[in-house]
């Protein structure tokens, strides 16, 4: 599978989701491969790299540069079984042109499946070139949201542009689901604000949510899931949950 985690909205949990799931199923024996294409860089804080990579290590170093083997890029990281190419954090791309198929030729030109059992995409909070990259590229898309208005716009917003980029461009492309983030049951807004997405996009879309645990933040900081982190919080729980469910939507 590859995974893209999506939505132009910032700080819905996208990054946080990404290295949360890697490291759970790195440990649990996949391999797995993150690829960054946000140029602020996150996902390699969250997995504990310390150090600049050169540019032209980078997925970005990819994208202006297709015949780059994409194979040349991966580094392992701190967390068992994840690997990652990272973020060129001094990338801007305005002005900038490249194919939009350009990273899902160069994956299947690796033979990405081969190396690795599940590559997840994290993307920038913008509807630009990259994000459109990382959906051409990816077999399901997980949109992480922020269960209030805004929060709720912007998962629209991304599921218009889910059906455009799989009617026209890559129509093996599917919705893996939405995932409430940073949810605190007692407040009827995340409640009514879910329910409603739920009854838009189907029950079945909408995955069990990840609480507001502030041991997720912390754990970010340091470079280390959250399972290895604090095991017993509600954010590993919500995480291995959702592991869980997303293993049992793959198997149908
Ligand atoms: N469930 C949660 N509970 C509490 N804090 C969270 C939770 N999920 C993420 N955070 C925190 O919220 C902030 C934004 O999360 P994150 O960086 O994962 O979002 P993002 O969508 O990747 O942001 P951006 O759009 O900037 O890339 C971070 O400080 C993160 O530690
Ligand atoms: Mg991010």
């Amino acid at each position: 599978m590859i995974l893209t985690l999506a939505n132009r909205k910032g700080g819905t949990g996208k990054t946080t989701t990404v290295v949360n799931l890697a490291a759970l199923w790195g440990s649990q024996g996949q391999r797995v491969l993150v690829i960054d294409l946000d140029s602020q860089g996150h996902a390699a804080i969250g997995l504990g790299l310390t150090y600049e990579p050169a540019a032209n290590a980078t997925i970005h170093h990819l994208l202006r540069h297709p015949d780059t083997p994409v194979n040349a890029l991966w580094q392992a990281t701190a967390c068992e079984g994840v690997s990652l190419i990272p973020a060129d954090t001094r990338f801007s791309g305005h002005g900038e042109q490249w194919p939009l198929t350009g990273l899902q030729r160069a994956l299947a030109k690796g033979d990405i499946l081969h190396y690795f059992d599940v590559v997840i995409i994290d993307t920038p909070p913008t509807q630009d070139g990259l994000l459109i990259s990382a959906m051409c590229a990816a077999s399901a898309v997980l949109v992480p949201f922020v269960p209030h208005h805004l929060g709720e716009v912007g998962a629209k917003q991304l599921a218009r542009l889910f059906y455009r980029v799989a009617t026209e461009q890559n129509p093996s492309l599917g919705m893996l689901g939405l995932l409430p983030v940073m949810f605190d049951a007692r407040l009827q807004l995340h409640r009514q604000t879910v329910d409603r997405l739920a009854r838009q996009f189907g029950q079945a879309r909408m995955l069990a949510g990840v609480r507001n645990n502030i041991k997720l933040a912390e754990a970010f900081a340091h470079g280390l899931p959250i399972h290895c982190y604090a095991p017993r919080s509600a954010g590993a729980q919500d995480y291995r949950a959702l592991i869980q469910s997303l293993g049992a939507k793959n198997s149908h």
